[in-house]
């Protein structure tokens, strides 16, 4: 009887361990991030299937040119201690014109607060980024503008996924109207970036 009772005991403990331990892994699966939770965002994170990045393969800043990549989409970069940069390749017909295809680069990188409340802000270094739009019906080659737009995002959530059959982190910025960035994946971890610091001031030498 004694020995029953035990072994009830034994296995009710087990069960709790178990649902402790599931309830734990939950919480690393999704975790909506604020102040302190950096280090969970830092990393490359890219859309889609991951051809987009950050850094010299996007960008380059002695030339103010773009790498254009294989397919669009679009993928940010944190470090844990407050820098982030943005590559983005759009392609798209023309409403007025569906024969002639637009495509979109921009590239743009910072600093960034990511506060208590969960809001990230992501602030560009002035006159630093680039755009560059481009249609197919046009044969002129476009001069590249100048591109420092800042973001806000109120949600920024992170979960692990299967993502082309694999386990990876995905993570998604959310805006104050509800519009979410599409899910990103993390591709690289430390970051994929150019150095974080000015570039005009490292490269080109204007200040
Ligand atoms: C969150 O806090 C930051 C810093 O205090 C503030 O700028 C931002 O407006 C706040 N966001 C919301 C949604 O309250």
């Amino acid at each position: 009887m004694a020995h029953t009772t035990q072994l009830l005991a034994f296995c009710l403990a087990c069960i709790l361990f178990q649902a402790t331990s599931l309830v734990s892994a939950g919480r690393q699966r999704y975790a909506i991030l604020n102040a302190g939770d950096e280090p969970m965002l830092q990393g490359t994170w890219s859309s889609g299937s991951g051809v987009v990045t950050t850094g010299a393969n996007f960008f380059n800043p002695r030339t103010r040119s773009f790498i254009p990549p294989r397919v669009p989409g679009q993928a940010y970069s944190f470090t844990q201690d407050g820098y982030w940069e943005f590559a983005k390749y759009r392609v798209q017909p023309n409403p007025r014109k569906p024969e002639c295809i637009t495509s979109q680069l921009i590239w743009q990188h910072g600093s960034y607060n990511l506060h208590a409340n969960g809001t990230l802000q992501l602030y560009p270094i002035a006159r630093e980024g680039a755009q560059l739009l481009t249609s197919s019906c046009d044969t002129n080659n476009p001069p590249e503008e100048m591109y420092d737009v800042s973001e806000e995002y109120t949600l920024v959530d992170t979960w692990v996924d299967l993502h082309h059959g694999v386990p990876s982190s995905a993570l998604r910025l959310t805006d104050a109207w509800g519009n979410r960035s599409p899910s990103l994946y993390k591709i690289y971890d430390p970051p994929m970036m150019l150095p974080t610091d000015n570039l005009y001031l490292e490269y080109i030498g204007i200040p």
